[in-house]
This record gives structure tokens, C-alpha cells and sequence, in this order.
């Protein structure tokens, strides 16, 4: 049978206390399951936000930081990064990480920013929105923090239109990746939500098109795997 995802505040918690529990071998998943390539992903995202350095930058659904520490790394020691997220377990593995970099990390919810109107030069998302209870709400947020003129990048799953491609996508997603996670965490369950939970995740379209309906402009896309994975790019 396949695996059933809770509906509203019970996947909130469902997916904070599971984030929690694999956060220490996290990144090595993360590795396995992309064969590293999460890491250029990741590097293309950070490039697109156009920082500079003294800019600020948030990263939201930070998990360990590895996208918060790019960003410092563009916004340098005059800039402001912050990473949030609602698990205390990646936040402790985020803050270890960054220890000796310029950048905070705070725990908080992705629906309800506590940043002022127009104060970020740039948000930035990996892996996050799929997770979230309302991605329209997480959207709004976003747009109110930015100054005019800043970006929000978002790294996801995406879905794949080529028919053979699909199939092999959907069998490497729901039966190599679970597996893959048994292996490093035996018994998980958060292994088979991984999959499920990209399913009704929006299309590449759907996706820009509920970003144009909450105000942001040059909305594009970019595919990877033939669009398995695709980095969304708007500005406000
Ligand atoms: C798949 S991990 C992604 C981690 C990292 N951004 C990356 O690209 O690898 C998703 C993260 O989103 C966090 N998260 C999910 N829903 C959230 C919410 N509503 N508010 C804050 N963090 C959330 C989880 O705790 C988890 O750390």
C-alpha cells in the first residue's frame, strides 16, 4: 500500500519530527540519492539570486545549511544570511556546520516570515515548498519580505513530460530512494513520504504561475533531467 501523507497541522508535524529524526545523515541521502548533484543544483540557484556581497538573504526550509552557507559565501562579512526552519534537529546540524560563518539561523515556521516588509535582497528555497501545508501562503510571505527588485529561487522536484523518462523517474523515485533511505535509516517511513509527497507538488507551469499570481514578474524555470528537478526564478 502506498504511503498516505497527513493532512494540514498533522503533516506539519509529521514532517518536523521526521526532518528531525534523519537530520544527522541528511546530506549523505542527499548524496546517494542525487549522486552528488544537488550540490551544482544548489551552486546554480545561489548564482541566480544575483547577491552581493553586503546583500540579505534568507533561506527558508534551511534543513543543514548547505544553501544558507553558499549564500554567505556571495554576501560575505557585510552581509546579513539567515537560515530558518521548524526542526531543531537541522538547525543543530546547520549551526555546526556554520560555526565559524557569518550567518544566524533561526527556527520558525516558512508560512509566517518574522522579517519586516521589503527588508531581503533575495529568498531562497531547497526542497521546501513540496513540504509546506499552503505554498500559496509561503509564496505571499516571501514576496512581502523582499525589497523591490528582489529574487526568490526555488529548488524542487519537478515533474518529467518525456514518457519513457517519467516512468524511469517514477521507478527510481518510489522504489530506489525509499530503499536507499531503509539503508541508512532501517525502518523509516519518511522514505516513502519523499516520493508521495512530490506527487501532487505542482507542475514546472502550475508552479510560475501561482508565483505571476502573488506579484512576482520574469518568472522562468530551469529543468535538470529532463526536468525531474527544476530551480524557479521570480522577482518582485
Ligand atoms: C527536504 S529538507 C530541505 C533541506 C535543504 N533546504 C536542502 O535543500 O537540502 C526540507 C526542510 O524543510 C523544513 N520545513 C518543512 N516545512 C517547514 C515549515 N513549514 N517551516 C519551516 N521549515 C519547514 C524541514 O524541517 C526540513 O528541514
Amino acid at each position: 500500500m502506498s504511503f498516505i501523507i497527513p493532512d494540514g497541522d498533522s503533516k506539519a508535524e509529521y514532517v518536523r519530527q521526521k526532518f528531525s529524526g534523519i537530520a544527522g545523515r541528511y546530506d549523505l541521502f542527499n548524496d546517494l540519492i542525487t549522486q552528488g548533484m544537488h550540490r551544482y543544483w544548489k551552486r546554480f540557484l545561489v548564482a541566480k539570486t544575483g547577491i552581493q556581497p553586503g546583500g540579505k538573504a534568507l533561506d527558508i526550509c534551511c534543513g543543514t545549511g548547505d544553501i544558507t552557507s553558499l549564500l554567505e559565501k556571495k554576501a560575505g562579512r557585510e552581509g546579513v544570511v539567515t537560515g530558518l526552519d521548524f526542526s531543531n534537529g537541522m538547525l543543530a546540524v546547520a549551526a555546526q556546520r556554520n560555526a565559524a560563518n557569518n550567518v544566524s539561523f533561526i527556527r520558525g515556521d516558512a508560512s509566517v516570515l518574522p522579517f519586516a516588509s521589503e527588508s531581503l535582497d533575495t529568498v531562497t528555497v531547497g526542497y521546501g515548498l513540496r513540504n509546506l501545508v499552503s505554498i500559496d501562503t509561503c509564496l505571499g510571505e516571501v514576496y512581502r519580505v523582499l525589497k523591490k527588485g528582489g529574487r526568490f529561487l526555488s529548488l524542487d522536484m519537478g515533474k518529467v513530460k518525456l514518457p519513457v523518462a517519467r516512468q524511469l523517474f517514477a521507478f527510481y523515485f518510489f522504489r530506489i530512494v525509499p530503499r536507499i533511505g531503509k539503508l541508512i535509516y532501517p525502518g523509516e517511513n519518511m522514505f516513502d513520504y519523499f516520493p508521495e509527497s512530490s506527487v501532487e507538488f505542482p507542475s514546472q507551469e502550475k508552479l510560475a504561475g501561482m508565483m505571476e499570481r502573488q506579484g512576482f514578474i520574469d518568472v522562468r524555470f530551469y529543468n535538470f533531467y529532463l526536468g525531474c528537478v527544476a530551480i524557479h526564478c521570480g522577482e518582485k
